[in-house]
């Protein structure tokens, strides 16, 4: 069975067990706590937790997934992977143990057809129940079988919340170890034999912050296997880089870098594993940056571009760009089971050549930082390079450790890879501790015990902007600031980039509270008001919730407008154009998205356009709930969090424009008025964002303009019709002007001249004239130098001019120029100002940063003078 089989078959086997298949989640999960998507059942929290009711009873997934805590092994080992999918059954509610035990068996032995007799099975140490399952029901004997701990047999995806004792599938390689020392392992022990390709978890406690154990109310089941680990023992591969899924990858990096080893080296293993795993993040919307998954991806490339490059000599001498190369590959062979990546290949492509491209210099600085120290080691007559700096290059510029090494030992200057290592866990034991702090099952404890008391919040205000509600919680957070929450809300809570309404509260006495921010959790709608009035109410009181109507109004303008902005980009800037951020309140919206090219004046003129267009048809914006599928085959634009409410709300601008979003849009394009771009520019590489405004904020732009130009107007004393030929006019009048001022400047020079010839002194039997002045252009200094040669007949002159910087011209007639050459006068002078320059014998310029020392530096060429 191929990967792609595989991966069929298993969806396919639990369709038959009536799960419903959802497609795989994007790897930025909705959960902000969580950097990536780790495993299976990440999108799936809120229900584990309770928080949502699960859309379904019976999931089945394969789920694209990304863990980097073990980096450093990846490509060492024959297992270890960043991008990895996971193959899963999730049962909400529904079956437990038994089912999940009995079905994990009947994929593996019918449907895979692996011989029991290699399957070994572990549970945790005091569950009876799953070891009678097995041994009794499945018929596993008990030599197949063991009891782990907590390490091995205890699943949770974070310090509290949800978890549970699992069991574990093991397949046995039969691969002993070089000297048989694993004839008598078990699984579980360390070593290579044992295979674990499936974890069945029974997940039914929570842990609770001290470390007490409470059952959860319902009792789940979230397993995951491996794809790339079940297909090396279906495929009967000792290495997962041997079975289909990698192989087309790593013929294909062998080529581009030229080389012809057999087998796969390590860095082979690594260009593979890290630019699959670069692919799937920028698919997912991340580009390359300095923090969170930004990070994670610029690593990912440059450890990936690092250990190729040092396979090929000439890639890495000329700084040369590869790894784009291999990304067609990547594609084919996983698009079958995510088509999306067929629409950004060449996005994709573009941002990792760029990425390359950037670290390839970075490389090069590193590498000269590199040669400093190792010079440096050998000036302290030392043979070592410190951690401090392998640690550095690694950290700071990218260096995979395997490179500081390579380049250090070429030079005869050993690095310790132990003290590397030292440096490196440090690191990581850093950034554990503050993982822990933000541990993704981390909870809001008031919101979780509100949410079980009441439920979450009716939220009205797609329809009412007015309505009577029930106090259910209120406290002060600070001086006259307050949060409260009612039974039923009219005020729109920040999401979608929409941001939350503003409005009043008051009761039917003096009480009057300004909301100023809402925001939701787990679906509940927590308002912020300021006391402008009265008493505060309490619980249970009745309160009248007014939405500010002019402010949701003109928000919810530039709301729909962005929908259209959104459509009109990819009708001109093509599908590749992915919504990357948006901002949309009463003053105007901001679109962030991804797009590789600068955007022509004309294609934004365009873009404009169309969405003008779309606003003049007036067209009629439908509000529908759908089931998700139905959605998308209409061509619903989603991001991929969005995937997981299965009734979905759908905003469907007659059929121009259909996406996926909870926000509030007018009723017809009409309403938006016109729309105006103020602004395109690059945010980050690959992402451009465009400002604009829309309905009042447009007409008040529109009046600016013509107070500006009626402003012009008047001050040219025309009307804005005739303004434009009054400029005209204004500048050419302005023109003759300083045609008049150069000619006027030029008499005004020979009747200075007149007095400055005076001013000539004799050296050497020769006349000679310099002079220093403030701020003369070089041009004015010219024509002095020829009314000067002009009067004086026979003469050497010199001037010079401080215009902050210094500058110099120099003039010899032509019967003195056997003995003095302009070109060495000025030099003299514009060396002893900071600069440089020459000419020809009988005229020359130049100039010097130091305008101060002019005056000395024409003193310096006079002694020159009397020198020759
Ligand atoms: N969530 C379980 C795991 O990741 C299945 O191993």
């Amino acid at each position: 069975m191929t990967g792609n089989e595989l991966r069929k078959s298993f969806i396919d086997f639990f369709k038959t067990k009536e799960h419903k298949h959802f497609e795989s989640a994007s790897l930025i999960p909705d959960d902000k706590t969580l950097l990536l998507t780790v495993a299976g059942m990440v999108p799936f929290k809120p229900f584990f937790l309770g928080e949502k009711k699960a859309p379904y009873k019976r999931i089945t997934t394969y789920q694209k997934c990304i863990r980097t805590n073990d980096l450093e092994n990846v490509g060492v080992t024959p297992r270890h992977h960043t991008f990895f999918e996971m193959l899963g059954n999730f049962s909400f509610g529904d079956y437990f143990k038994k089912e999940a035990i009995e079905w994990s068996w009947e994929y593996i032995t019918q449907i895979l057809k692996l011989d029991p007799k290699r399957l070994y099975v572990s549970v945790y140490l005091t569950d009876d129940e799953a070891y009678d399952i097995w041994t009794k029901e499945i018929g596993v004997p008990e030599d197949h079988m063991v009891r782990l701990g907590d390490d091995d047999n205890w699943w949770a995806a974070g310090p509290i919340g949800s978890c549970g004792p699992c069991s574990e599938i093991y397949y046995d390689t039969m691969n002993m170890g070089e000297n048989n020392e694993e004839i008598n392992a078990k699984p579980g022990d360390e070593g290579n034999r044992f295979l674990e390709i499936w974890n069945l978890v029974f997940t039914e406690w929570n842990r609770l912050e001290d470390g007490s154990l409470v059952p959860l109310p319902e009792k789940n089941i979230d397993t995951g296997a491996g794809l790339e680990r079940i297909a090396s023992v279906v495929q009967n591969k000792v290495n997962n880089f041997e079975t289909d899924i990698f192989s087309p990858i790593t013929n294909e990096i062998k080529k581009v870098l030229q080389l012809n080893e057999d087998g796969l080296s390590t860095p082979v293993k690594i260009v593979a594993d890290h630019l699959r795993a670069s692919t799937f993040l920028i698919a997912d919307g991340v580009l390359p940056s300095n923090e969170g998954r930004g990070y994670i991806l610029k690593k990912l490339i440059r450890r990936a571009y690092g250990s190729g490059a040092l396979e090929n000599k000439e890639i890495f001498d000329n700084s040369e760009t590869y790894l784009y190369k291999i990304v067609d590959t990547i594609i084919d062979n996983i698009k079958e089971a995510y088509p999306e990546l067929e629409e950004k290949r060449e996005y994709i492509k573009n941002i990792i050549k760029n990425e390359e491209d950037k670290f390839s210099r970075t490389l090069k600085i590193g590498t000269n930082i590199l040669f400093e120290e190792i010079e440096e080691a050998r000036k302290n007559n030392s043979n070592k390079l410190s951690s401090e700096v392998s640690f550095k290059l690694y950290d700071t510029y990218g260096f995979p450790f395997e490179f500081t090494k390579f380049i250090a030992e070429n030079n005869n200057i050993e690095v310790s890879e132990d003290e590397f290592n030292i440096k490196l866990e440090e690191q990581v034991k850093r950034s554990q501790d503050s993982r822990n702090k933000t541990s993704d099952m981390i909870k809001d404890e008031f919101i979780d015990s509100f949410y079980k008391t009441h439920g979450k919040t009716q939220f009205l205000g797609y329809d009412s902007l007015k309505i009577y509600s029930k106090v259910l919680h209120i406290k002060e957070i600070e001086n006259k600031m307050y949060e409260i929450i009612f039974e039923e809300t009219p005020f729109y809570a920040e999401s979608g980039g929409q941001v939350s309404d503003r409005g009043i509260i008051t009761d039917k006495k003096e009480f009057t509270g300004e909301i100023i921010n809402v925001v939701k959790k787990s679906d509940i709608f927590i308002h912020y008001f300021k006391l402008i009035s009265g008493n505060i109410p309490n619980v249970g009181d009745e309160l009248k919730l007014i939405v500010d109507e002019e402010f949701r109004r003109d928000t919810m303008k530039n709301h729909t407008a962005t929908h259209l902005l959104h459509k009109a980009l990819r009708e001109v800037l093509g599908t590749t154009v992915e919504q990357a951020g948006s901002l949309v309140n009463n003053k105007g919206l901001r679109f962030d998205f991804s797009y590789y090219e600068a955007i022509t004046p004309e294609q934004l003129r365009l873009i404009e356009t169309k969405v003008n267009d779309a606003i003049l048809a007036n067209m009629p914006v439908y509000i529908t709930y759908e089931n998700i599928n139905d959605a998308i085959s209409k061509g619903a634009m989603a991001l991929f969090s969005d995937k997981y409410g299965d009734i979905v709300r759908v905003v469907d601008i007659s059929d121009y424009s259909i996406e996926l979003c909870g926000g509030t849009h007018v009723k017809s394009t009409g309403a938006i008025g016109l729309f105006k771009i103020l602004s395109e520019q690059g945010k980050a590489s690959g992402v451009r964002r465009i400002e604009a405004i829309t309905g009042k904020e447009s007409l008040a732009y529109l009046y600016k303009l013509e107070n500006t130009i009626d402003d012009i107007s008047s001050k040219f004393k025309t009307s804005s019709g005739n303004v434009i030929e009054a400029i005209n006019k204004s500048r050419e009048e302005a023109k003759l002007q300083e045609q008049l001022i150069k000619e006027l400047q030029r008499r005004l020079v020979t009747y200075e001249m007149s007095d400055l010839v005076n001013e000539a002194v004799e050296i050497n039997g020769v006349k000679v004239l310099y002079k220093d002045f403030e701020n003369k252009d070089i041009d004015e200094l010219k024509s002095l130098i020829d009314i000067a040669k002009q009067k004086l007949k026979s003469c050497v002159v010199i001037f010079g001019s401080n215009n902050d910087k210094a500058i110099f011209v120099a003039g010899v007639t032509k019967d003195l120029t056997s003995k003095y050459h302009s070109g060495n006068i000025v030099k003299v002078a514009a060396n002893f100002a900071g600069g440089n320059g020459g000419g020809r014998p009988d005229f020359a310029q130049a100039g010097g940063k130091e305008g101060k020392l002019t005056k000395d530096a024409i003193n310096a060429a006079i002694e020159y003078i009397k020198g020759l």
